[in-house]
């Protein structure tokens, strides 16, 4: 995977709320090319390893739970400078406290339930992309 590109996850909350298609209207308007994507459901297994790194913060146990608990479309996006360019566009992880007019303001009901989540280092793009897709599911 190239620094161009991030990973997203529209979350369970979001999908329960119908805002599948309005957040992905958003990440296209705001020039992100889709290169993988697919309507999945992590098990609780799945949700410990990918939040492994919050393993000891206090809403770990919740995040897990919540993530797990319904299906979510997980994508690759590309962009230029796609990393922090969709953290601005996502907002602040709580969305009392998200700009106007980002996808956790617009779409997010508060910080445990929060719509969207967006890598947060090329890094973590690339790790976070190969948990969820092969390869020839990229394009
Ligand atoms: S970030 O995005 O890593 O800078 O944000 P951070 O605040 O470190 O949060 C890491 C992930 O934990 C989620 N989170 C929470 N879940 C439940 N309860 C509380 N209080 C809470 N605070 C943060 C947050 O949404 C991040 O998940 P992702 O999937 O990365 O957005």
């Amino acid at each position: 995977m190239t620094t161009n590109r991030t990973f997203t996850m529209i979350k369970p909350d979001a999908v329960e709320n119908g805002h599948i298609g309005g957040i992905l209207e958003k990440i296209t308007s705001a020039g992100f090319k889709i290169v993988a994507m697919k309507y999945t459901q992590l098990s609780t297994r799945d949700a410990q390893e990918f939040y492994a790194v919050h393993s000891e913060r206090p809403f770990y146990g919740e995040l897990v739970e919540f993530m797990s608990r319904g299906p979510i479309v997980a994508a690759i996006l590309e962009k230029d400078n796609a990393v922090e360019d969709f953290r601005a566009l996502i907002g602040a992880t709580n969305p009392a406290e998200a700009a106007e007019g980002t996808i956790r303001k617009l779409f997010a009901s508060n910080i445990a339930e929060n719509a969207v989540h967006g890598s947060d280092s090329d890094e973590n793009a690339a790790i976070e992309g190969a948990f969820h897709f092969s390869g020839r599911e990229i394009f």
